[in-house]
């Protein structure tokens, strides 16, 4: 049997490069060799959102750009978190096996008591559970599907470690009921700098979108901030906010050409630029069309998604089962 592959994706924002080229690509050329299961983290959303109809386009934005960017439905189960009920039963076991203390090293956790201290505030001042436990509901997604891989970013890390913690933790009280997860990040695609050579990353603003109309690439990529080196100056490509994005679409010979044209002197950013614009346009126009058509016609994407729910429950409920009857609360 293939082995699984297993990867939530937050809707908490519009999908852009970054997203792209650090999870949507790798997560999709993956699933040609494993089994895949790909579920849009609806309720990992609601720890931090609360505008409903924010939430319910970004579900809507998420999966339609993963369909559009060739996720097979047919192949890859793809589902929402919050159709599998298993997964918050599960989530309560879980808690009850993790300690305290575990999830109280959590990164995410702790910056916002750091942020909180530091504005003077109580350590725990608008903090919620949600936030609390969520590498608990992480591991209840990852570990009741018999996961081998999860396919995430460098952010992630921590996460995943917390994850395999827990399932060692159950294995060793219950038998090896659980399967020990590995994390799989992509170390050469590991950070996409955005328009100010930051992290691209929604919380910076500083993102091109995967699909937009033409006329809000090419503003975003005209926002990209460069030196104001002359066109005939030599230049250091490694150090072009330009050139850091566009590098991954180019062809690779046109990557090294590129480079010798920067080291040379006669580059001119604002071309540069628009070599981008039309690279971008040019990869992602056809897509853009797809991604239209499933944001027009949400309940095909609703179609979808219930689906994979179905599929990815009658995987999910005989594991549960077993632990059910492992703990006691079933015979
Ligand atoms: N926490 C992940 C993120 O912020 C999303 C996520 C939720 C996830 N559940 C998961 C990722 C399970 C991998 C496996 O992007």
């Amino acid at each position: 049997m293939a082995k699984i592959a297993l990867t939530g994706i937050k809707p908490t924002g519009t999908p852009h490069l970054g997203n792209y080229l650090g999870m949507i690509k790798p997560a999709l050329e993956l699933t040609r060799s494993f089994q895949a299961l790909y579920f849009i983290a609806d309720y990992h959303a609601l720890t931090t959102t609360r505008d409903r109809n924010q939430l319910n386009n970004w579900v809507y934005e998420v999966a339609a750009t993963w369909l559009a960017l060739g996720l097979d439905p047919e192949r890859v189960v793809f589902y929402r978190q919050s159709d599998i009920r298993e997964i918050f039963e599960f989530a309560w076991i879980l808690a009850c096996f993790t300690s305290k203390g575990l999830l109280n090293r959590a990164h995410a956790y702790k910056a916002s008591v750091e942020e909180n201290l530091s504005a003077g505030k109580g350590a725990d001042d608008n903090l919620n559970m949600g936030l609390y436990n969520y590498p608990v509901l992480m591991a209840a997604d990852i570990l009741l599907f018999g996961t081998d891989v999860v396919p995430v970013g460098l952010d992630q890390r921590q996460h995943l470690e917390i994850v395999r913690d827990i399932a060692v933790r159950v294995n060793a009280r219950l038998g090896k009921v659980l399967k020990v997860p590995q994390a799989l990040i992509q170390e050469q695609v590991m950070t996409i700098s955005g328009l100010d050579g930051r992290k691209m990353s929604k919380n910076y603003r500083n993102t091109i979108p995967i699909f937009a109309d033409p006329k809000t690439i090419r503003r975003q990529v005209m926002r990209i901030e460069t030196d104001s080196k002359h066109p005939d100056e030599p230049k250091n490509p490694d150090k072009c906010n330009v050139f850091a994005i566009w590098r991954h679409f180019a062809p690779p010979d046109a990557v090294e050409n590129k480079r010798q044209l920067y080291g040379r002197g006669g580059l001119v950013y604002s071309d540069m630029k628009q070599e981008l614009c039309e690279l971008l346009l040019t990869k992602f126009g056809a897509d853009h069309q797809v991604y239209k058509n499933y944001l027009k016609n949400t309940s095909a994407i609703d179609r979808i998604l219930k689906r994979g729910a179905k599929k990815a429950r009658t995987i999910a409920e005989p594991v549960l089962a077993k632990i059910r009857r492992k703990i006691g609360i079933a015979k």
